[in-house]
């Protein structure tokens, strides 16, 4: 098989991740993997079915009944499917966000997803995104970054992104959430978000996106033959 290659892009919620990750894939042609969309679609399924996110048995008592299918369309942008429907759109509220931070410390979900998000970087050239993506999922990645921002700031694009989606949002509460968010994604014993040995950290608070992209493209251009 010939080698393919993987950027592992892990930091805390709202450090860019996404938005320069697909940009980066879009011009690399490689594909772009956001692992938070997984949980996500694990909380929201749970959520369907009213199971609390903390509530342990209930977590490993349903989910073996759900099916998760990625799929991406002719933009490359990646979709979400649980049990064969398209819930792209909705896990995308700030709800569902505090949920999968609940949902992923659970190690019968890290576990489910673990061979699922490897899977795709065996198949693929790949730029993931995520928390525990150069710690865990793939700690031989061949570049690893590690971007993250004040706090903020990132409060600050969420608010953006949230508003641009037409949906209500204040900003004092989303850095409140963001903030929770990053003490329980730190400090869950399974796969905490920290920066891997090897990896490069770059802080976007004071970078556009462009900025960002440059740094990038510069750190991958010396680690990639590309
Ligand atoms: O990246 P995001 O905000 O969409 O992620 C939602 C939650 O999912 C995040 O708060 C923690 C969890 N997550 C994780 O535990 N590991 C990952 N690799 C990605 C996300």
């Amino acid at each position: 098989m010939t080698k393919t290659y993987a950027i592992a892009i892990d930091g805390p919620a709202g450090a860019g991740k996404s938005t320069i990750a697909k940009a980066l894939a879009a011009e690399l042609g490689f594909r772009y993997v956001d692992t938070g969309a997984i949980y996500r679609t694990v909380a929201y399924f749970l959520d369907l079915l009213g199971v609390s996110p903390k509530d342990v048995d209930g977590v490993e008592r349903y989910i073996d009944e759900l099916t998760i299918g990625i799929e991406y369309d002719e933009n490359g942008k990646q979709h979400m499917l649980m049990n064969g429907m398209d819930v792209s759109d909705e896990i995308r509220t700030q709800d569902i966000s505090q949920k999968a931070s609940l949902v992923s410390a659970h190690p019968v979900v890290r576990e489910v997803l673990l061979d699922m998000q490897r899977d795709v970087a065996r198949k693929n050239n790949v730029i993931m995104d995520g928390r525990d993506i150069g710690t865990v999922v793939l700690p031989k990645a061949d570049v690893k970054i590690f971007l993250t921002a004040s706090v903020e700031v990132r409060a600050k694009r969420r608010y953006d992104e949230l508003i641009a989606r037409g949906q209500k949002a204040q900003l004092a509460q989303i850095q409140k959430e963001i903030e929770q968010r990053d003490y329980q994604d730190t400090h869950r014993p399974i796969a905490p978000l920290k920066m891997a040995k090897d990896s490069i950290k770059l802080d976007t608070s004071e970078l556009d996106v462009s900025g960002v992209l440059a740094e990038m493209k510069r750190i991958i251009g010396e680690k990639l033959p590309l």
